[in-house]
């Protein structure tokens, strides 16, 4: 018996000085001390044993478990302190290492230029009013004097949805939402997105427009010039000048086409002006008498200006893009160089 429990011990002794880690000694304390275990396999073999040897035995066994258990304990603190320290050693920081920053994003141009433009007019004393990128037929044309048999409808490719909606071709519909509901004296901005069936290399099924609009007794083009410099000279440049040209619109009367001076040359004729010096920015014009109608308002009482523009058009004049998909790509190497 004695010589069993020697055996025993040492064979216990032999195992867990092979375990490599906490889990592994628990195996091994488990073969020995576990229910199925050899230290508890000896305590049912009791019943074999002759019946005054029996107390001596189970005193033996006994102290066969102690020592086991005392061994198994000193071991498992040793590789559990082993463990921490390994595991303490791999999480360490360095407190003094500077930190990972963020990427940060930038303003895309058409919202710089959208944003800039609504300071500058909101200065000049304008609201801005956002209309629905669904339009009626009726808000985006026929009310803006361009009835459906009206060849200005020619003008725009525009996307329809069934017989009564359509993507609006121009932030113009939101001048009639607003004057339907506001009486004069109006001063609106109307920025947003608008839809043409139209793709090239400086057009896009989708742009941005900002619509203008002014409403009141005495206003005259001189207004419409005047603030147009103004827009132009904080836009561009301090010494950037306007110039109107005749055109045409079905919702204005008289309608202009509006140029800036080539502020890449300063008027003097490049290769961006073609050599004209100048550069068309926008349309504008007096608000036709029948739009006024229209929505109600009197036209012997009030006169009123419209401008519309394309703010990508100003963008790539303003930053020199050659190509209007480089503001739809989203590459950051383009995004990238509009930071502050
Ligand atoms: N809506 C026109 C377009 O998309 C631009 C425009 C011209 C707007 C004259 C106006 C205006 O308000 O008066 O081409």
């Amino acid at each position: 018996m004695e010589q069993d429990t020697q055996k025993i011990v040492e064979e216990a002794e032999a195992e867990a000085a092979k375990a490599a880690d906490s889990r592994a000694l628990y195996e091994v304390k488990m073969k020995f001390l576990g229910r199925a275990g050899k230290v508890t396999a000896l305590l049912k073999g009791m019943r074999e044993v002759a019946a005054e040897l029996r107390p001596a035995f189970g005193k033996k066994v006994n102290e066969l478990r102690e020592t086991l258990e005392a061994k198994f304990a000193a071991l498992e603190e040793k590789l559990k302190k082993k463990e921490m320290a390994a595991k303490l050693s791999g999480e360490q920081i360095d407190v003094t290492m500077p930190g990972r920053r963020r990427a940060q994003g930038t303003l895309h141009p058409v919202t710089r230029v959208k944003n800039e433009l609504i300071d500058i007019f909101a200065g000049m004393g304008f609201e801005v009013f956002e209309g629905p990128e669904i339009e009626t037929d009726y808000y985006n044309f026929t009310a803006l004097n361009t009835p459906a048999d009206h060849p200005a409808r020619d003008m725009q490719d525009t996307f329809y949805l069934g017989e009564k909606f359509l993507l609006r071709t121009q932030t113009s519909a939101g001048q009639i939402r607003v004057m339907e509901n506001k009486k004069p004296p109006i001063k609106i901005l109307c920025p947003g997105k608008v839809f043409r069936s139209d793709d090239d290399a400086t057009h896009s099924p989708m742009f941005h427009q900002m619509e203008g609009l002014v409403v009141d007794k005495h206003i005259t083009l001189c207004d419409l010039q005047g603030m147009l410099d103004e827009f132009a000279r904080t836009m561009f440049s301090q010494s950037s000048k306007t110039r109107l040209r005749p055109s045409y619109f079905p919702f204005t009367e008289p309608s202009v086409e509006v140029d800036v001076s080539c502020a890449s040359c300063g008027g003097k004729g490049c290769s961006l002006c073609k050599g004209t010096g100048w550069i068309e920015v926008l349309g504008a014009g007096m608000v036709n008498r029948r739009v006024l109608e229209n929505c109600g308002i009197d036209p012997d009482k009030y006169t009123g200006f419209a401008f519309g523009m394309g703010i990508e058009r100003i963008a790539m004049l303003k930053y020199g893009i050659n190509n209007i998909k480089l503001l739809t790509e989203n590459d950051v190497r383009f995004l990238e160089q509009f930071k502050d």
